[in-house]
Order: structure tokens, then sequence, then C-alpha cells
């Protein structure tokens, strides 16, 4: 008797729900100095604040001496004064130990969290010995940048990165169509990049009329995904624009995959010294905002299945995810 034959596992079940890497978890200009944010990361909870040199820090987020929420602490200084009873709390590699006793204003130690914020973005990575470069940190500096969001998503986050890599979507959802062969390459950097060309067809609305008329017809395009992340760097005609769009996912793995939520929040940048920058730096946002909504309505809801699909960005975008290490996690709801 022969074994019954099983059907091989989708490829979408090897992508990690929560890929250790770093996340965007707010725009920068939503926090000021002295602002204190809170989240979850992977269900682990973290607050993130702004001091008073202006520098973004972060740390677990509860007190070490007797647990209170960080969130209702306020900022003196470049640390947090715990809102229970006063000690003020700094951000370091190691905790201070459980039972300390304390006095009011006396210093405990918080486990940090590595952030940054570059490109208009507040990025968060958990906490790690060596955490790995923050992904496209690089553009910052050649670029004047401008940010949305965060848009609330009903949508898993892997349905939206695939989507970034769907050349097979093009078409009906965006009214273009590739032209020759993608190019892909994974990188050291554990990034996959993505290069390709598109003709705008008719029929798209307003912006793929003016992208029509700016382009001359063909659009080139580079695509990289880091974790849930993608930059998309753009051609138009002597035009040349990137955009970082940015996922956080906002459930537990075990959430069905038609009824997860996403933030998504997006940077558009131009290079620095273009002519009419800020008339280009609006048109650059409007454009990629109106391209990304149509994506957004038809993502909602999705239940992801990709076996047995042969598109090769899709192919190719899975192959990539599956190789990303899986963060540690905890089990407690997320706050919504
Ligand atoms: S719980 Fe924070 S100082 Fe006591
Ligand atoms: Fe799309």
């Amino acid at each position: 008797m022969t074994a019954p034959l099983s059907a091989p596992p989708d490829p979408a079940e090897q992508w990690k729900h929560w890929p250790h890497c770093w996340y965007v978890v707010a725009r920068s200009d939503r926090i000021r100095c002295g602002g204190v944010i809170s989240g979850y990361l992977g269900g682990r909870p973290w607050v993130l604040y702004r001091g008073e040199d202006g520098a973004l820090r972060a740390t677990d987020a509860f007190c070490p001496h007797m647990g209170a929420h960080l969130q209702h602490s306020r900022v003196a200084g470049n640390d947090l004064l715990c809102g229970l009873h006063a000690c003020r709390i700094t951000p370091e590699a190691e905790p201070t130990p459980a039972n300390t006793s304390i006095q009011a204003g006396c210093r405990l130690a918080a486990r940090s969290w590595p952030c940054r914020e570059y490109c208009g973005l507040v990025w968060l990575h958990p906490p790690a010995e060596q955490p790995p470069p923050p992904p496209f940190a690089e553009a910052e500096a050649a670029h004047h940048w401008q940010t949305a969001g965060p848009e609330r998503i009903a949508a898993d986050w892997r349905a939206m990165i695939c989507n970034g890599y769907d050349l097979g979507h093009m078409v009906a959802v965006h009214q273009r169509e590739v032209v020759g062969e993608p190019v892909f390459d994974a990188l050291p950097d554990r990034t996959l990049k993505m290069t390709y060309r598109t003709r705008v067809l008719p029929r798209g609305g307003l912006s793929s009329w003016l992208m029509q008329k700016l382009s001359g017809g063909c659009i080139d395009l580079v695509h990289t995904c880091a974790g849930t992340a993608i930059r998309v760097e753009s051609r138009v005609g002597p035009f040349r624009t990137t955009g970082i769009f940015a996922l956080y996912p906002q459930d537990l793995p075990d959430t069905p995959p038609e009824a997860r939520q996403t933030l998504a929040f997006a940077a558009v940048g131009i290079p620095r010294g273009a002519r009419f920058g800020r008339v280009q730096l609006w048109l650059a946002r409007s454009l990629y905002l109106a391209f990304l909504k149509k994506d957004f309505v038809v993502v909602e809801r999705m239940r992801l299945k990709l076996a047995g699909i042969t598109d090769p960005g899709v192919c190719a975008i899975s192959a990539y995810q599956a190789t990303l290490a899986a963060m540690e996690t905890e089990t407690e709801p997320p706050l919504s």
C-alpha cells in the first residue's frame, strides 16, 4: 500500500508573521519633544519618547521597579520619570534587576530597544545585541521627504508586501503592463531587489493620464524589500522619485489572515536640488498615494494563497521572505 499523497505546504506559510527586522511605528513629526508613545511588536510592549536633546529613545514598556506602564511616565531631561514612584528610567542594554530598593528620583535602567529616525519615519527594532543596519537609511540625506500615514488597512501585511512584487496585478489594478523581463537580485544586506519597466495603459484615471504625460509612456522601477518595508525608486521621464512603504502588523500570528490589520506608513522623496522641488514633491506624493490606494482596496480581507502561483515577482518575494528569521514574540494581545 502506498501512503496518500499530501499537498505540498503553501509557500505563504513559510513567511514569518513577525520577521526579525526594523519596523516603522510612527512618523517623526508626530513625536514632539517630551512626547511618549507606546505599542507592541510581536506582542512585546514598548515605549518610545523624545528627550530634551531631541533624540528618540525606546525601552520595554514596564518600569523595572514595580511594573508600571511607562506610557504614564513623563520625560525629564533625556530620561523617563515613572508615574508611580517617580524613579528616573534610563534605557540601557542591561535592565536593573528586580527587587532593587528605590527612592523617589533614583535611577533605574530599563532594557533599551534600538530606534532611529530618518526619511521622516521612526524605525524600531526588537532588543538585540547587534541589530542589522536600518534599511534605506542612506536615502535620507539625498532627498527631500514628505510622509503619510499611518493608515489602518484591514489586510494581512504579507498580502500587501506580496502585492508590491506581484507583476500580474499591474494591468487589472494599475492599468500598466510590464515590458520585458524583470531582474531579481538577492543583496548581501538581506534585501530583495526587483528591476523592471512598465508601460502606462489608457483608462487608468487622472493619475495614469498624468503619468502617461510625464513619462512619455514608460516607467523604470526598482523595488527593494527589507522585511516589512519596500523602497520603490522610479524614473518617470526626467523625474526621479523614491518612495518608502512600511508596514506595521497589528495582530498575533494565529489571527486568521482575512481578519488581520496593518498600519501603513509612506515617505516620498525627491532628490535635493531638483527644480521646482516643492511642486515636484507634492506631485510625487499625490501620485504614489493614488497608486497605493488602488492596492489597499483590493488586498482588504485577502486570504493569501501562494501554492501553484508562477508570477515571477510573487515567487521571488515569497522565497525571500521564507529566508528571514522570526523575532521572539510574546502572547499578550496587542492594544488596538
Ligand atoms: S513602578 Fe516605576 S518607580 Fe515604582
Ligand atoms: Fe499594486
